[in-house]
């Protein structure tokens, strides 16, 4: 599960506003400056010589907006996009299928890359170099190979682990962008917009709070912000104070920080039952009771951008700002008392 969903667990019918916070246009794709100038020029560049666009993978930690960019892109190429999940893609049928039903210049999103089964990877080689599909018809004793011309188009990539992307699929990419982190400045500016569009009132420092709360992250800050609004509603008069908005982290258990339970319980996994480490994901794993990936692509990338965990070739240590973050929260007695008992021991 992914972090997030963990946040949201209390989902509101108004969840379903989802699809209209996401943005469509350019300009409305707030932050990743470099990245949006660049594929910006490149879809330009595109449209100018009637060409399809160069394949694209987008790379980067759950929520940062790949899917988001992915739609924009074919929004404005003028295209259509087509959208399909690595690990869903069993048989090669299906995604033959898909790729002949693409129009020329249209836009194929395929989420999770990482996660497709080899045999569907090889099809895709020939699809991106060549625009052609490598198919066996017939059966037993007079199969043969027939080659099947595909419309130009573009292949739209996204992964949590450019790592984990053979190389000859990862070479077939002609633009590969890196998502980062967003700054405080851009969160409250996505806050600011997802409020205009969910039609609720959010005052400038509490706009400021939640986004120096949401982990980098636009979808957190999209969620927390829907779950702030849902307590402004019942405990206050609708309109989203700082007050109510540091309230409501409270009980949702999110840090100054944004460190929310799960990043707690690694922390303190760390800190106390592996003397701070080092210790190997799967361990960690296995004592938290989380998925491997979970802790690889949701949690651990921005406790090591913030420096409270770093990775060492014998495995995750606790650093000093770590352990002063724990610190820190213990001393002031606040939220996050797991189970200490043997903590001392
Ligand atoms: N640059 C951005 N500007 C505004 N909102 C964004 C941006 N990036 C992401 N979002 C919001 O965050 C949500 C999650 O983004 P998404 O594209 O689904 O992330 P990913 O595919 O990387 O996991 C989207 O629904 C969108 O509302
Ligand atoms: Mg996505």
């Amino acid at each position: 599960m992914e972090k997030e969903d963990i946040l949201s667990s209390n989902k509101l019918a108004t969840d379903i506003k989802e699809e209209t916070i996401r943005p469509t246009l350019f300009k409305d794709y707030i932050g990743q400056a470099d990245v949006k100038e660049n594929i910006k020029v490149f879809v330009e560049a595109a449209k100018m010589r009637e060409e399809s666009l160069d394949h694209v993978l987008l790379y980067g930690p759950p929520g940062l907006g790949k899917t988001t960019l992915a739609y924009i892109i074919a929004n404005e190429l003028g295209t259509n996009i087509k959208t399909a999940s690595g690990p869903a893609i069993e048989k090669s049928g299906d995604l033959a299928a898909i790729l002949s039903s693409l129009e020329p210049g249209d836009v194929l999103f395929i989420d999770e890359i990482h996660r497709m089964p080899s045999y569907i990877e090889e099809i895709l080689y020939p699809a991106m170099e060549d625009f052609t599909l490598d198919i066996i018809v017939g059966g037993e004793g007079n199969s043969r190979n027939i080659k099947i011309n595909l419309p130009p188009f573009t292949l739209v990539g996204a992964t949590t682990r450019a790592g984990d992307l053979t190389s000859p699929l990862r070479d077939r990419f002609g633009i590969i962008a890196k998502l980062q982190y967003y700054t405080d400045q851009e969160l409250f500016d996505i806050i600011k917009r997802t409020s205009k569009v969910l039609e609720v009132e959010i005052e400038d420092d509490a706009a400021r709070e939640l986004a120096s709360r949401s982990r980098g992250t636009p979808r957190i800050a999209n969620r927390l912000l829907k779950r702030v609004r849902d307590f402004s509603l019942v405990m206050g008069d609708g309109v989203i104070t700082k007050e109510l908005t540091k309230m409501a982290l409270e009980k949702l258990k999110v840090d100054e920080m944004g460190l929310d339970e799960t990043d707690y319980l690694l922390l303190k996994t760390i800190a106390f039952k592996f003397n701070g480490g080092p210790v190997g994901i799967e361990a960690l794993a296995s004592m938290i009771g989380e998925e491997v990936s979970t802790l690889e692509d949701v949690c651990e990338p921005f406790l090591l951008q913030r420096g409270l965990l770093k990775r060492t070739p014998r495995g995750r240590m606790l650093t000093d700002l770590g352990y002063k973050h724990l610190n820190i929260n213990n001393r002031q007695g606040t939220l996050f008392d797991l189970e200490q008992e043997d903590d001392e021991a």
